[in-house]
């Protein structure tokens, strides 16, 4: 019997979240996806509309189904959580049931439960500040919207220094690799559930072009590490797609880098 994966933070056909549903799909799991809130109508339209046509065709020749589109905020567990402000924005009030809790629910629901869960998000606020000037606010914010998970995307940030990754983004990746380990442990005590984290290169999605880098991340890559081409998303979704199937069975609470071994470097040349 395939696998149901739910994968949380994808909006549009460009970023890792997108890639690693096709990866898991192509290997035959049913797709279910957590799209942000604000972005649910555009996103769901698109679908509707055939915008994504191109980009959903599979290496077999069919087209990636995604059985259900859940709206989600990843900051708020439960609906008490949810300031007045938020509720009554207009792009919040035609969803419901988007908290965490109650999307588990909802899955839980429709599906019973699920196989493979990705957390393919990240908001940080004040990306673009320094973390000096960072507000209390921005990192908490960032920290918030970042962490968590069984698979998720982490970043470079955490463990070395790269400017212009700011406003506690680079705090967020490296709590949330800390988690990871932190958790596999307890998941895989109690349940036998496996945790492990993806460090990804540079790819120009949405958020990243959010923080105003990205090319020039692109081009260090490509001048720098030790295998001299663009990364792909898909690369990063057929790492996924491995480390979800049993092919990965011994591996949990790992950093995977998938960067074409930038993270190797020591030095630029
Ligand atoms: P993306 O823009 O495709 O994905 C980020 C998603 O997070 C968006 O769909 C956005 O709507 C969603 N989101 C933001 N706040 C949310 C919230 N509160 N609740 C639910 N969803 C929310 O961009 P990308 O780059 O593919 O990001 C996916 C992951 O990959 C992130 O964790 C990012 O930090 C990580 N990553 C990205 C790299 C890059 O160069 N693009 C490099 C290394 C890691």
């Amino acid at each position: 019997k395939g696998k149901r994966a739910f994968i949380a933070g994808v909006a549009d056909d460009n970023g890792y979240g997108w890639a690693i549903a096709k990866s898991l799909a192509a290997a035959g799991a049913e797709i279910l996806v957590g799209t942000w809130v604000p972005a649910l109508n555009i996103f769901e339209t698109s679908l509707r509309r055939g915008k994504f046509d191109e980009s959903r065709v599979l290496p077999d020749g069919s087209l990636m189904e995604i059985t259900k589109v859940y709206p989600l905020d990843a900051v708020f567990d439960s609906p008490e959580d949810v300031p007045e402000d938020i509720k009554a924005n207009k792009r919040y009030a035609g969803s419901s049931n988007w908290t965490v809790k109650e999307v588990v629910e909802t899955v839980k629901q429709d599906f019973g439960s699920i196989d493979i869960l990705v957390h393919s998000l990240a908001n940080g606020p004040e990306v673009t500040k320094p973390l000096l000037e960072t507000s209390r606010y921005g990192y908490l914010a960032a920290i918030s919207a970042s962490s968590g998970s069984s698979l998720s995307l982490t970043y470079i940030a955490s463990e070395r220094i790269i400017p212009g990754y700011g406003g506690g983004m680079s705090s967020a990746k490296a709590a949330l690799e800390s988690d990871t380990k932190v958790m596999a442990f307890e998941a895989g005590r109690k349940r036998r559930i496996r945790v492990n984290t993806i460090s990804a290169g540079p790819l120009r999605s949405r958020a990243a072009k959010a923080i105003g880098f990205i090319d020039m991340m692109i081009d260090y890559s490509i001048a720098n590490a030790p295998l001299q081409k663009e990364l792909s998303a898909e690369e990063v979704g057929n790492a996924a797609a491995f480390l979800a199937s049993p092919l990965a069975s011994a591996i949990t609470g790992a950093v995977v880098y998938v960067d074409n071994g930038l993270n190797a470097m020591g030095v630029g040349v």
